[in-house]
């Protein structure tokens, strides 16, 4: 009973730090227009996606028609939002850049986050709302949030940002919704976590052991709305990363997570970045990714052998056909080699099955880490850049391709 009430406590308290200020606010503050948007899943969960329709300088502001404008879609990563993409600004910030070159730009928000933490019949304090997997949000999220933006805009098809979950999400939705492919322009998937076999770092070190296979102890753990505990972590960790003393711990403290002693961090933005981060999720996404670590498979989440052969018909989960992922263009991959969540010998492995259906971009910085492919002082000349130009190319516009310079010759 009164563990309830301090979860329920904290739970309102940081409802009072979320409606503070949320993805609009930041985008609007940079004189950009800012649409919010929202979406019900089949299953009921209620996803809040962003948009900015278009930029409010240069040549594009009002003679540009909807036709000409496409659309691109966002996708976050694991207890990110939408807000990861803004932290940057209106000078390197992905979304800010896309709208200056007369894209309409959608942020996608996956179930659990702070902004589509809503269901039309589970109160994110139940544990029913947090039943659900990696699963969930690439075969339902994704293809319902690329419909709802289809149909808002009037579109068949549309370029697809995916960063680290987001990529998962991706190549889930096109496996098990081959339709999909056909609605898809360009596709850009940074730091690509697929087959998560050679996973580094404390996470999966001490995750798989644990949570790897299934047990009585991740059955339990799986749905515990402990969410809130997210949110009090932020609160705390955003005023004490503030203080100068501190603010180096907590870059280590970051990077010992995603990749060693990365120098491209942008500091400044720590404050920002904690305050927005972790933004929730549910625990059985973890697990999902520890059982895809310890499977080195790349499949549906494992409930068991008893609700295994109920859900699946079978006693192990099955895996993603990834025969079935193939966009109309090839999916450009942006990776490196101090990320410790996309692991090179995965990719490659992954690469191996997409061949022709993939283009392997490996960033020439040694020390490139998993955060980097959001938060990098240098992202938009080492990525942005060259993803905003692959689609200038695709949609018969001026485009530079000499902007793709930060990659080595040869990915593998
Ligand atoms: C839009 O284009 C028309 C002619 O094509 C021009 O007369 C008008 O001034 C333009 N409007 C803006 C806001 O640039
Ligand atoms: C995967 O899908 C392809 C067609 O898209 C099919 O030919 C193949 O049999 C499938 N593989 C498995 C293991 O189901």
């Amino acid at each position: 009973m009164q563990s309830r009430f301090v979860l329920k406590t904290i739970f309102l308290f940081s409802l009072n730090i979320i409606s503070a200020i949320d993805t609009c606010d930041r985008i609007t503050q940079h004189g950009y227009p800012c649409q919010t948007h929202r979406l019900t899943t089949t299953d009921g969960y209620i996803l809040t996606v962003f948009r900015i329709p278009y930029s409010h300088r240069g040549k594009t502001r009002n003679n540009v028609t909807t036709a000409s404008r496409p659309p691109v879609l966002l996708m976050n990563c694991v207890q990110c939002s939408s807000d990861i993409w803004v932290l940057l600004g209106p000078h390197n910030g992905l979304p800010f850049m896309l709208a200056n070159f007369g894209y309409d730009v959608w942020l996608a928000n996956a179930r659990g986050n702070v902004y589509s933490e809503k269901h039309i019949k589970f109160e994110p304090s139940s544990t029913a709302f947090w039943e659900f997997s990696l699963d969930e949000i690439g075969n339902i999220d994704v293809p319902a949030t690329i419909d709802y933006i289809l149909a808002a805009t009037n579109s068949q098809s549309l370029h697809y940002v995916g960063f680290s979950m987001g990529v998962t999400a991706f190549v889930m939705a096109l496996a098990s919704h081959p339709s999909y492919n056909q609605k898809i322009r360009t596709s850009h998937l940074l730091a690509p976590v697929v087959f998560f076999c050679h996973a580094r770092g404390p996470l999966p070190t001490l995750g798989v052991p644990l949570l790897g296979n299934n047990n009585p102890l991740s059955v339990r753990l799986g749905t515990l709305p402990l969410h809130q505990l997210v949110f009090l972590f932020r609160e705390v960790a955003s005023r004490i990363c503030l203080l100068p003393d501190y603010q180096s711990v907590c870059i280590q403290l970051l990077n010992f997570f995603v990749g060693w002693d990365s120098p491209y961090l942008n500091r400044n933005l720590l404050p920002e970045i904690l305050a927005t981060t972790p933004a929730g999720g549910s625990i059985r996404q973890y697990h999902h990714y520890l059982q895809l670590a310890a499977s080195c498979g790349f499949r549906a989440f494992d409930f068991g052998l008893e609700r295994n052969l109920q859900k699946y018909g079978k006693p192990k989960p099955p895996a993603y056909n990834l025969t079935n992922v193939h966009p109309k263009t090839p999916m450009e991959m942006y990776f490196s080699d101090n990320d410790f969540l996309a692991d090179t010998q995965d990719l490659y492995r992954l690469s191996e099955i997409f061949g022709k259906r993939a283009s392997w971009n490996r960033v020439k910085y040694m020390k490139y880490n998993h955060f980097d492919f959001a938060l990098a002082y240098n992202l938009k000349e080492c990525i942005y850049d060259c993803v905003v130009h692959r689609m200038q190319r695709y949609e018969g516009r001026d485009f530079n391709l000499d902007l793709c310079k930060c990659f080595r010759n040869k990915p593998f």
